[in-house]
């Protein structure tokens, strides 16, 4: 076995893998407002299934209406809505609408939030617990709902095929996914003879 060679360096550097969501929320005035949020992971809930672990910083737009609503839609992200998301942001919803290019607005079907037509993965949430650090909230989320892509039948709850959705994964620059690799066990089972 080989030994990579490494050096030491600030601990400052982000290497975070991050899947990419689009978060659709509910404005004061019933209008929607969309904004990328990449610091999403997933933890145990604490009845069935798991929470989706989303956290956001400063006084954006986004943070407040989840805060004062305490709902959001998480619609991932698929390589064809990169200027989608590129769009949403750099724009802040504070500066005006977000109604320079054209993208299509549904409803949840459970929770009554703004979902984007373009997702192929919408998680329908509601937050039951938020955490502050520093200038941060991390929310944690019960999923409601999910819309899947007509096109995904998974067998089990693991069995969701990436290649379909071919998310955008973010760690400072823009990345896609590569080949599906195998599943757990696949690596460590004996050599045949
Ligand atoms: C790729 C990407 C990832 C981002 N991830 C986060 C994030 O995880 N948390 C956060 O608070 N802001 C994040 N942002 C910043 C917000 O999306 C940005 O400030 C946006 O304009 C806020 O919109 P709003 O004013 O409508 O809320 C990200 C932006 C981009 C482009």
């Amino acid at each position: 076995m080989q030994k990579h060679k490494r050096k030491s360096v600030d601990p400052i550097y982000s290497m975070c893998v991050q899947p990419s969501f689009i978060i659709g929320t509910n404005n004061e005035d019933g209008t929607h407002n969309f904004a990328p949020i990449t610091w999403v992971s997933a933890t145990q809930g604490e009845d069935d299934g798991y929470y989706l672990v989303i956290s956001m910083f400063g006084t954006k737009r986004t943070k407040l209406n989840v805060i004062r609503t305490g709902v959001l839609s998480a619609n991932l992200v698929s390589r064809d809505m990169l200027p989608l998301m590129d769009y949403f942001g750099s724009k802040h919803a504070k500066d005006g609408k977000k109604n320079d290019i054209p993208y299509g607005v549904s409803r949840g079907e459970v929770i009554d939030v703004p979902t984007l037509d373009e997702s192929r993965w919408v998680y329908e949430c509601k937050v039951v617990r938020s955490v502050e650090t520093g200038d941060s909230t991390t929310f944690f989320c019960r999923i409601c709902n999910i819309q899947i892509d007509e096109r995904l039948s998974p067998k089990d709850i693991f069995d969701v095929d990436l290649t379909v959705l071919d998310p955008v994964i973010y760690s400072g620059k823009y990345h896609s996914i590569g080949k599906m690799l195998g599943e757990i066990g696949d690596f460590c089972k004996p050599g045949l003879e």
